[in-house]
């Protein structure tokens, strides 16, 4: 457990850091404790003690430094988009908000790269890379809240995978301020840097337990080249990876995902349309580049063969970018479609090639262990990744759920790691996997990963309790004030 100081103590901490930090952007109201103290998880009660808004990076370094000479345990907050409780604070920590650093700082055409601050939104960076005839590929539901700062936290990754790969693959410089308080410029910028170990990469994906990120600079390419959208309605699970491997080989894909009629009946019911008349089990949605003709006539011989094969039984093709944009919302409306039923959600990958087979392993667990539950599967299975939600039944308690569905998880995370798979392929560790890391990594490497935090952050004090539990001490962090 986490001791805690008299309220009286917290006043004066709190006293101390609006002494460098303006009192307005010094929070403890409830409102502000409530929608900082918290990311979708909603499984956690927020506690913050406070929430931080610095505006400077000189006041973020402060702030790290005073959190030292205290002990005080610092939560950092980009867009609060995050699926696995890693920025929570529930147990009387400081939110450090990075909403204030939200300028774009500078654009080089020559470098096709654009250096930002941390809160800058991340439809916002999309948005000002295609105002320069140029793309930023990372892409996902959360865009218009998510921030950048906290996309590099967690390594984002979303519907583009395929094509351009994860954050980390376009992060070229970022300047972080470390659980000790210290500034570091990391890479700056450039594409060749072999002098050492790459710290930038300790930081992408660090889920704030190292230091906080403050800037960045991003690499930026072309856009794609009149990107056309199929939906397919496939029969049965053998179907999804047969048509991955058919529509792969011939076109250039930007995306290859997946979802169940059961997820696809959600989106319906918030108004959307089904794309054809025939209703199938699953469907596949391929986005590829479609610049001329001869892609188009590849896509269409492509449907044909695919279908006597017996891989899909249905099918439809964008034939304008909205009708692109229509047929994205059904996969991409899905997360918030079913939220109200406060899913427990699986988030799990494996190597391409294995997919086939977990997905026929999975198929099976989940129908015996979740024989009265609703289960949808979605996700970006042409990257390996699938999304396995199950909805909680509204007569049920939310923690008996959650204790029900962990149960089921050790079962699936079992059948991972016979594959090699990971518990967490994009959403993170946070709160909600840690008990379940050793499934993905070992003790052996669990122990490097305890001495990289204590390198950076030798008193703890950076998302305490995320990732796993620190070894050495639990750092102090006040209760809150009244
Ligand atoms: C998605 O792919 O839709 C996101 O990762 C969100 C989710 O898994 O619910
Ligand atoms: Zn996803």
């Amino acid at each position: 457990m986490t001791p805690s100081v008299p309220s009286q103590e917290a006043t004066a901490l709190l006293d101390g850091l609006r002494a460098f930090i303006e009192p307005a952007h010094v929070r403890v109201d409830p409102e502000s404790c409530l929608n900082y103290g918290r990311d979708w998880t909603r499984l956690y009660v927020p506690n913050p003690l406070a929430v931080v808004l610095p505006g400077t990076v000189e006041q973020v370094q402060q702030l790290v430094r005073y959190a030292n000479d205290h002990r005080l345990a610092l939560v950092p907050s980009g867009g609060r988009t995050g699926l696995s409780g890693a920025a929570v604070a529930c147990r009387g920590e400081i939110v450090v908000s990075l909403d204030r650093l939200n300028r774009i700082l500078d654009f080089d055409p020559t470098d096709r790269s654009v250096t930002c601050q941390a809160g800058v939104v991340t439809e916002t960076l999309q948005n000002f890379a295609r105002d320069h005839d140029l793309y930023y590929p990372v892409d996902f539901a959360a865009r218009g809240s998510s921030q950048i700062g906290g996309n590099i936290a967690t390594n984002a990754g979303g519907i583009k995978v395929i094509r351009y790969g994860l954050t980390r693959d376009w992060v070229t410089g970022l300047k972080v301020v470390t659980g000790r308080g210290d500034l570091l410029d990391l890479n700056r910028g450039l594409i060749k840097n072999a002098s050492g170990y790459d710290l930038r990469h300790l930081f992408i994906g660090s889920e704030g337990t190292l230091g906080i990120i403050v800037e960045a600079t991003l690499q930026l390419t072309q856009p794609l080249r009149e990107p056309s959208v199929m939906v397919l309605g496939v029969p049965d699970l053998d179907g999804i990876m047969a048509l991955y491997g058919a529509f792969r080989g011939r076109l250039e894909l930007s995306a290859f995902e997946f979802f169940s009629e059961l997820a696809l009946r959600h989106v319906l019911k918030k108004g959307l349309h089904r794309p054809f008349e025939t209703a199938t089990p699953y469907y596949v949605l391929i986005e590829f580049e479609n610049p001329e003709q001869a892609q188009t006539d590849e896509a269409l011989a492509l449907f044909e063969q695919c279908a006597e094969q017996g891989w899909l039984a249905d099918g439809v093709i964008s034939q304008s970018e909205a009708q692109a944009k229509e047929l994205w919302r059904l996969r991409e409306d899905i997360s918030e479609s079913i939220s109200e039923h406060q899913p427990y959600k699986n988030d799990v990958s494996v190597r391409i090639s294995r997919v086939p087979a977990l997905l026929a392993e999975m198929d099976e667990l989940l129908a015996r262990e979740y024989p009265d539950f609703e289960v949808l599967w979605y996700g970006h299975i042409g990257d390996g990744n699938l999304h396995i939600n199950i909805l909680k039944p509204a007569n049920l308690e939310p923690a008996t759920f959650a204790r029900q569905c962990g149960a089921v998880s050790e079962h699936l995370f079992e059948i991972l790691r016979r594959h090699g798979g990971s518990i967490s392929a994009e959403h993170g560790v946070g709160l909600t996997k840690k008990p379940y890391l050793h499934y993905t990594r070992d003790e052996t490497e669990i122990g490097y990963l305890r001495a990289i935090k204590q390198a950076f952050d030798p008193n703890g004090i950076m998302n305490p309790g995320k990732i796993f539990d620190g070894s050495t001490r639990v750092p102090t962090s006040p209760s809150k004030t009244s």
